[in-house]
């Protein structure tokens, strides 16, 4: 099994907090994170993609790809965006780094061919980190 990475950047602002909590337990719950005017987060992501080397091309698979792939559908759509308010995926989805690769590896997955797995990392802070493998 081999795998290939490519690495892509976006800022968002966004709001931790659930609509159905009072603004008192989003506090205790989410702190600084649900600040009512919001801030923002440069995201890191890496999306991993796994499979076999294809004979001729030498390649997994072509990272031009991959790499349209993120800006069609992660960075045209969340870049310099508000989460909470731009974004209907996150309508009704708490923001938070976890949901980001859970919301952003459905994506991916939809338009990627079944031949090749995926794995999304995020870096949310340089010290805070998730990493999704999906449910295929
Ligand atoms: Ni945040």
């Amino acid at each position: 099994m081999m795998k290939v990475c490519r690495r892509a950047t976006f800022n968002c602002a966004h709001r931790l907090y659930r609509k159905d909590w009072s603004d008192e337990k989003n506090e205790s719950v989410f702190g600084k994170c649900s600040n009512v005017n919001f801030h923002g987060h440069n995201y890191v992501m890496e999306v991993w993609i796994s499979g076999t080397v294809n004979e001729e091309t030498g390649y997994l698979i072509d990272l031009k790809i991959v790499k349209d792939l993120i800006k069609a559908e992660i960075t045209d759509r969340f870049d310099h965006k508000n989460l909470n308010l731009d974004c209907e995926e996150f309508k009704n989805l708490n923001p938070t780094a976890e949901n980001i690769a859970i919301v952003c590896w459905n994506l991916l997955r939809t338009k990627l061919d079944r031949a090749y797995g995926l794995r999304l990392k995020i870096w949310e802070t340089e010290n805070n980190i998730v990493e999704y493998d999906g449910i295929d």
